[in-house]
């Protein structure tokens, strides 16, 4: 598949992942998967006790890892959970943590034959890796995913500040 082809099963907008209607949002976790604040604490506020409930029984992931439970009260029918790097300095190997999370993810809503998947800016929060850094891993990473594995699953960028917004769209503008 082109890369150009790739582009357009993208699509960025602000909003909150957890109202997005697609197969499967993917949650920025930690590595205890027992929830906590941003947009985790979000998703579990949405979904409800059984999620938490069912990820006590993961036992933990590590980071560029994910795993995948229910939705349970989300309209998303699953959730894909997945550490992403806590960011120092950018030599302790977060870029590859980082895009480990993105294709963890994607991998596993392959193996589901999910058609569509919602992501956070994931490690952007409190995990504090640079938003102009992570863009570039997060959309790269997503485009090599769908032409390598020819996989057609229209993914959706979910930006819930405006900072990640425009960076989003400016990258994603300069690749078409
Ligand atoms: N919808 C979409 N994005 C959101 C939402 C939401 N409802 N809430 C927050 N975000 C955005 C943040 O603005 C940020 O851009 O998600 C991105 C990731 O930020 P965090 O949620 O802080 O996640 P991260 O930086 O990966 O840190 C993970 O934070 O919540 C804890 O348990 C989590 O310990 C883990 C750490």
């Amino acid at each position: 598949m082109k890369k150009s082809e790739a582009i357009h099963l993208i699509t960025v907008k602000k909003g909150d992942i957890t109202k997005e209607s697609v197969d499967v949002i993917v949650n920025a976790a930690n590595t205890s998967l027992l929830g906590g604040g941003g947009v985790d604490g979000a998703i579990h506020r949405a979904a409800g006790p059984e999620l938490l409930a069912e990820c006590r029984m993961l036992g933990g992931c590590r980071p560029g890892e994910a795993r995948i439970t229910g939705g349970y009260k989300l309209d998303a029918r699953y959730v894909i959970h997945t550490p992403g790097p806590v960011y120092v300095d950018g030599r302790q190997g977060e870029p590859v943590i980082l895009r480990n999370s993105y294709l963890n993810s994607l991998n596993l809503a392959k193996e589901k034959a999910l058609k569509s998947i919602a992501f956070p800016a994931i490690s952007t929060g409190i995990y504090n890796y640079p938003k102009n850094e992570a863009v570039k891993i997060a959309v790269d990473t997503v485009i090599e995913f769908i032409n390598n594995e020819n996989c057609k699953i229209r993914v959706v960028f979910v930006l819930f500040d405006d900072e990640n917004l425009q960076l989003y769209k400016n990258y994603l503008k300069g690749l078409r």
